[in-house]
């Protein structure tokens, strides 16, 4: 069964311009601050018919709860007492949590912090030992407990428990030809029927309030014991990697590929797009036609997704895999598979399309070396996955070329729907075209595909449909992905690993999944686990289920660890070379792009950062200037807000510590992107690490 993953990160390649974005430019106070309450509410009893914005000044008309420039809410600064600056997102700040007693109890949610809920369903941290607690097992399942109905939790435990036999089934069905990364962790599981202890338990746990706040305490503690010793840790790491630089890295001979070439290139493929486009069943279908799903387990997925009535869902069924993905036929998390085409070793990440479950696709795709981006062609489908508002294509292509992918094959899929119409296919072409190009996908690196996922059609050999074969010459999918650049690789440089994914077992074994960034690892070799700061010793690898030696750069990977404490090595966290250790950072300078259908960005706004595979909760601390999105340069410094389009310099405080580089350092951990509301607002690098003042 495929592996499911909770994954995430970025790129910006080289910050990917915006052509026809013009920049807005405010009439605020250049001081970057917000206004004092004092004089707002003076403002409000002298003008009785107007309210003054507390963040831009303009004067809204009594009637507006708006503000008419930035689009702030009124009613949040006139209930507020105003002693913070006043936010614009329906979020609770960390704070408002801790007090809400967030952490701890069933109420005080606001709305949709941190889109855990979505991460909890995709959580898929395995952890057998009750008494281990993740950090971010912590978060996640914590603020879930709360924003999550009680009814939907118990359907999550069902939901595990069905997990888990799913798991058994595929360790069974060990015949089958798809050996993924899941049969792995069935046998790190082997002889756990129950699932204590794992993330997804502990969310669906009871949100009584002695038993979660007891847990809370631990968890609490064990946090703050975590990040102080991550930070006492890695002060002298932090100092270690300031004297170690690239430069006085050599890399030993093993770690370089050999010359003649050792063994295909693997390439991470995303497979991306609006909910519903077809990308699980286009994933299905590939991996039948290549072989690496048998006829029989065909047969098994057609009768059962036909005795539940969801029989076109046959091939989707390969790539969603959980009782509650089938039943609700969509996909929540990242499911990875693998195939061999003539030039690659795929590794095939199918992420979902659903709003909700984006932090998991960012999670994913965030590894991913070249992407397919899937389209509905069907009248009116891809319409509405265009639409800023509901569709997911354009967050999706935009996320895609954040995360430094810049080669795309688009994906006409569901052509049967349109009667392989050529004048379908090209009006698809040219409305999405312009948008991906203002994304700065070049036409070069685009490669279009008209297909049907269902009917078998220009998916591994030329179309056999007349409707199609009248007007369509180009590649079928698999000469595109053939076609596609191999991706430069980082085999000289020190180690590094973020972790997207961690496998734990009763018996201390902990297995830690994800791409190695740069490069290598073999059994023996001693690893630095960050934040942390603990080091262990690599027991063994395994890529696509087969144990290997020696795993490189551009490897998709689960290296099992010793001589560590399993409770060190977490999702979010990275590997490194204990004598290049990366830095560890809550205080950062970005450089973001607000993209177009993003709510105004304030100081002191809540928002969820992603980097690499963390996700931690962040507060606006400065706006620093505005810049040209074409010229990059400086218009405006201090501008009180950034809307929709806005290229800018921003700074930010993290809740806890994440593993970060500056973007000109490293690329894999130099990317940011920030989310709020269920929706990605900005993506954009690292600049500056700020150090902390203690
Ligand atoms: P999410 O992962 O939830 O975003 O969905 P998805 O993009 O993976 O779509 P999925 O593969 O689950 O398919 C959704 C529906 O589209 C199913 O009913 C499929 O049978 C149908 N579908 C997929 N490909 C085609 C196609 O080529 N033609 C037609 N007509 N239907 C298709
Ligand atoms: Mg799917």
């Amino acid at each position: 069964m495929p592996h499911k993953v909770n994954y995430e990160d970025y790129d910006y390649g080289d910050y990917y311009e915006y052509e026809d974005y013009d920049d807005y430019d405010y009439d605020v106070e250049d001081n970057g601050e917000a206004p004092t309450p004092a004089s707002e509410s003076k403002q409000e009893t002298s003008k009785p018919r107007v309210w003054s914005c507390a963040i831009c000044t303009y004067d809204n008309e009594d009637g507006m709860s708006v503000c008419d420039i930035c689009g702030v809410l009124r009613t949040p600064l006139v209930n507020n007492n105003r002693k913070t600056a006043p936010f614009k997102f329906d979020v609770p700040s960390p704070d408002d949590l801790v007090s809400n007693g967030l952490h701890s109890s069933k109420t005080g949610s606001k709305g949709n912090f941190l889109d855990l809920k979505s991460s909890r369903v995709s959580s898929s941290v395995s952890e057998k030992n009750g008494s281990v607690n993740t950090r971010s097992s912590a978060k996640k399942s914590d603020i879930a407990n709360v924003l999550m109905p009680k009814d939907k939790q118990d359907s999550v435990d069902e939901r595990n428990s069905l997990k888990n036999e799913v798991r058994a089934s595929s360790r069974i069905s060990a015949s089958s030809s798809v050996v993924m990364a899941k049969d792995r962790l069935g046998t790190i599981d082997e002889g756990n029927c129950s699932n204590h202890g794992t993330v997804d338990d502990s969310i669906s746990s009871s949100v009584d309030g002695t038993e979660s706040s007891s847990h809370t305490g631990n968890l609490t503690s064990n946090m703050k014991n975590m990040s102080s010793t991550a930070k006492s840790g890695n002060s002298t790491n932090v100092s270690a990697r300031k004297t170690n630089s690239h430069t006085q890295y050599k890399p030993e001979k093993w770690m370089l590929p050999d010359k003649k070439g050792d063994r295909m290139t693997q390439l991470n493929l995303a497979i991306v797009g609006h909910v519903d486009s077809g990308k699980s069943t286009l994933s299905g279908r590939l991996l039948f036609l290549l072989g690496r799903i048998t006829q029989k387990q065909m047969h098994k997925y057609e009768k059962e997704a036909k005795l539940q009535g969801k029989g076109s869902f046959a091939y989707a069924w390969a790539l969603d895999e959980s009782a509650e993905e089938r039943e609700r036929g969509i996909t929540m998390t990242v499911a990875v598979a693998y195939f061999d085409s003539k030039n690659y070793h795929v590794v095939v990440l199918d992420s979902p399309g659903h709003k909700d479950f984006v932090p998991n696709m960012i999670s994913g795709a965030t590894q991913s070396d070249a992407a397919i981006l899937v389209i509905d062609a069907s009248v009116g489908s891809f319409e509405v996955g265009m639409n800023t508002a509901k569709g997911l294509t354009r967050e999706h292509a935009q996320l895609i070329r954040s995360f430094g992918v810049d080669q795309l094959i688009v994906a006409v899929n569901k052509m049967d729907a349109v009667q392989y119409s050529k004048d379908r296919f090209d009006s698809i072409k040219v409305q999405l075209g312009t948008f991906l190009r203002s994304c700065s996908f070049k036409d070069a690196s685009l490669t279009w595909i008209p297909l049907s996922a269902l009917e078998n059609q220009n998916l591994v050999t030329a179309p056999d449909d007349g409707r199609l074969l009248s007007w369509y010459k180009g590649p079928c999918l698999l000469d595109a992905i053939d076609s596609l650049r191999p991706p430069p690789r980082e085999f000289s440089k020190p180690l590094l690993m973020p972790i997207c994914d961690v496998l734990k077992s009763q018996h201390g074994q902990v297995s830690a999944c994800g791409k190695l960034e740069a490069g290598a690892l073999r059994s023996g070799l001693k690893v630095l686990v960050l934040p942390s700061g603990e080091v262990g010793t690599v027991h063994s690898i395994e890529r696509d289920s087969q144990s290997c030696s020696v795993a490189r750069a551009g490897d998709n990977i689960a290296v099992s660890l010793q001589g560590i404490d399993v409770s060190r090595v977490m999702s979010g966290g990275v590997l490194c070379h204990p004598d290049f250790p990366v830095a560890i950072a809550t205080h950062l300078e970005l450089k973001v792009l607000v993209l177009d259908f993003a709510p105004p960005i304030l100081i002191g706004s809540q928002l969820e950062c992603h980097i690499h595979h963390a996700k931690e909760a962040a507060r606006i601390v400065k706006i620093t200037s505005l810049l040209d999105t074409k010229t990059g340069k400086v218009t405006k410094k201090s501008p009180r807000c950034l809307t929709a389009k806005q290229s800018a310099i921003v700074e930010v405080a993290l809740q806890e510590p994440v593993c970060v580089e500056e973007f000109s350092n490293c690329r894999a951990l130099g990317r940011a992107f920030l989310r709020s509301s269920g929706r990605t607002i900005a993506v954009g690098i690292v600049t500056r690490i700020i150090e902390d003042q203690q």
